[in-house]
């Protein structure tokens, strides 16, 4: 039998008062994935840990600290070009939109795009999709701050998100996607899910992706091996974390964090390097994993790309090209779309 969880996904719903509730996936589901996930990624000659699996709460809280290292330049380059288009947003916003958030994260970029939506509308409807329980925290945060919003988290994968959103009902979506999360993507997997956002939106609707730019190796290679070990630490966390929720007994100090940038392929690549003969036993995965000194676990791909490549693809998809800012070095983008 052919099984698609993804259409017959069962959300359990929480309404926490008259402005905040949620969705998400049964508990048992989103755990069985995790250790099935792990263990068929690891149990091959080219070992990987998908990069979702960096955010739990230890994971997202080391995420934030990257972002304001002095050498991730994605954030602050990001913040400053919100800031800059935020003037132009009404061009645009010509019906009442709502804001969907694709990994809702820092709420910084969110509360720039808000301080618009909720200064001109009458009541502001927020959806944010985060697979990182983290979203209930700073909902709390944001309704305090925002008298007329309203929010509606996902808790679920951007694609589970997504399928969600697909029959809601009938109101204009901005989705938003920031912070070159879109680079984790491999291009097959990029462009698919580029499709799946295509295929979310209504005629009318907008969407807002941030992707970062091809520049120097060297900037580029900072940013991901920054001086204060954060980015190691964002690393290695994954570990603890299959530790804690998978019944692992990895040794955190036997494992070296390694990120370079591919210039052929126009990505970082990061990885988990293992730096003895070990073997590590992954009790829920029921998997004995054994890796040779100085072999690597892929953990992340961070592509960067050109802006004629960006343009390319999104007309490719289908999408009505309205405008790319950035910033004066022309490190990173924002492009809104729309779909007709
Ligand atoms: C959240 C995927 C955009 O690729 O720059 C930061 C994650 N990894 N430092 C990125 C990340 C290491 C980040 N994204």
């Amino acid at each position: 039998m052919n099984n698609s969880v993804q259409k017959n996904k069962e959300y359990k719903k929480y309404i926490v008062d008259s402005r905040l509730k949620y969705f998400k996936p049964h508990a048992t589901k989103i755990e069985k994935t995790f250790a099935e996930e792990i263990s068929s990624s690891l149990d091959r000659v080219n070992k990987s840990i998908h990069p979702k699996f960096f955010y739990d709460k230890n994971g997202s809280d080391l995420f934030e600290k990257i972002c304001s290292l002095p050498e991730y330049y994605p954030t602050r380059t990001e913040i400053s070009i919100l800031k800059n288009l935020e003037s132009e947003l009404d061009t645009f916003l010509e019906n009442d939109f709502r804001l969907v958030e694709l990994g809702s994260g820092s709420s910084t970029k969110t509360r720039l795009i808000l301080d618009f939506l909720t200064s001109t509308q009458k009541n502001t409807e927020y959806f944010p999709i985060d697979i990182s329980e983290i979203l209930t925290e700073s909902s709390e945060e944001l309704l305090n701050d925002y008298k007329n919003l309203s929010i509606t988290g996902i808790i679920d994968t951007y694609e589970g998100g997504l399928e969600f959103l697909k029959t809601y009902d009938d109101k204009s979506n901005l989705i938003i996607f920031l912070g070159s999360s879109f680079g984790n993507f491999s291009p097959i997997d990029g462009y698919r899910f580029l499709e799946k956002v295509y295929a979310t939106m209504k005629p009318g609707d907008l969407f807002l992706i941030g992707l970062d730019l091809v520049k120097d190796k060297l900037i580029l290679e900072s940013a991901y091996n920054d001086s204060d070990g954060v980015t190691a630490k964002f690393n290695l966390n994954v570990l603890s974390r299959i530790n804690d929720e998978l019944d692992a007994d990895f040794n955190l100090s036997n494992f070296s964090h390694r990120a370079i940038y591919n210039e052929n392929d126009q990505r970082i690549e990061m990885y988990l390097k293992s730096l003895v003969d070990q073997s590590i036993i992954i009790s829920k995965s029921h998997l004995e994993l054994k890796l040779k000194k100085d072999e690597l676990i892929h953990t992340e791909y961070s592509h960067k790309y050109l802006l004629s490549q960006i343009h390319d693809l999104l007309d490719d998809i289908g999408f009505d090209l309205k405008r790319t800012w950035f910033d004066d070095k022309k490190y990173f983008s924002l492009t809104l779309v729309s779909k007709n």
